[in-house]
């Protein structure tokens, strides 16, 4: 296998995936709708969803219940960046090659179109029950997305992180921040996979650990790209965490030893890997 091929392929997949479960625009429901297809349309590495294909293949699932799943995890991946990029929050003007969802629509819409995509995400993830007999591993991969995407997920990283920007922090609320603001969806995405393909829990238990190190390293990588990355390649900008004080690995420990952790958590997660 051609790994670059394959991702592509698997990427092409969730694309459309994604796109079958965004809902057309009507009249009075245009803007939201533009608005909320403009950051998603935008592409991204669809890291999420092909991961979580990945794992329900892997633990042997083969029908189609886990694709809302994958549509509804970058919906809801998506509306995290929209507020990210906030005036609010980090300030950007440029996300997925493009203005950020607020330079383009001005900021109430692009508040209501995060909303939007955080509903719709909801609304896509149940349509899975439609598609199995086995609505348990459904109930089972709801409890995972709430609580991976919510306030002891994302949402409680998101919020640290803003809360503490500018602030001194140690490494252990350091660690809080990446595990859940970047690690809760990596971690739900691949949990959510294993377990609608019926999956136990203390399989799920070893996804989540392996997903702990995947998002952990994938944050800080995010972190040293925003010293020494292209925004061309990037699609945002560059020095964005410097200007707006962001606490970073990098601020913590410096690039080489961010460098040096990002491997780390790599390799751990590739050699967990192995047992599967
Ligand atoms: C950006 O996520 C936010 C972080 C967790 C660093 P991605 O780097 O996966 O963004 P897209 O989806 O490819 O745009
Ligand atoms: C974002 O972390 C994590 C979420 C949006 C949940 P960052 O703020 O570092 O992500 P970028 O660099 O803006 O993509
Ligand atoms: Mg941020
Ligand atoms: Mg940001
Ligand atoms: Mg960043």
């Amino acid at each position: 296998m051609i790994f670059k091929d394959e991702l592509s392929k698997r990427v092409e997949e969730a694309n459309l995936i994604i796109d079958s479960y965004i809902p057309e625009a009507g009249s009075h429901d245009r803007e939201i709708i533009d608005a909320m297809r403009y950051s998603v349309d935008a592409g991204g590495k669809r890291l999420r969803p092909v991961l979580m294909k990945s794992f329900y293949t892997l633990f042997g699932g083969k029908g189609d219940c886990v694709k809302p799943f994958m549509a509804a995890m970058e919906m809801l991946h998506t509306y995290s960046l929209v507020h990210d990029d906030l005036p609010a929050l980090d300030n950007d003007d440029y996300r997925r090659g493009r203005y950020t969802t607020h330079k383009q629509y001005g900021e109430p819409l692009a508040i209501l179109a995060g909303d939007g995509l955080l509903h719709q995400a909801y609304e896509t993830a149940i349509k899975a029950f439609d598609l199995t007999e086995d609505t348990g591993t459904v109930v089972k991969a709801l409890k995972i997305f709430g609580d991976k995407t919510g306030i002891h997920g994302m949402l409680g990283g998101q919020t640290a992180d803003v809360i503490n920007t500018g602030r001194m922090i140690d490494d252990d609320l350091m660690y809080y921040i990446y595990e859940n603001k970047t690690g809760a969806l990596i971690e739900g995405s691949m949990m959510i996979g294993a377990a609608l393909a019926g999956a136990g829990d203390d399989e799920c238990n070893l996804v989540k650990q392996i997903g702990s190190c995947i998002g952990m390293a994938f944050q800080i990588q995010d972190d040293i790209l925003d010293v020494t990355g292209d925004e061309k390649e990037l699609g945002k900008p560059i020095g964005s965490d410097a200007e707006e004080n962001k606490n970073t690995y990098v601020k913590l420990v410096g690039l080489e030893k961010s460098k040096e952790l990002a491997k780390e958590y790599s390799e751990k997660a590739k050699k967990s890997l192995e047992m599967f």
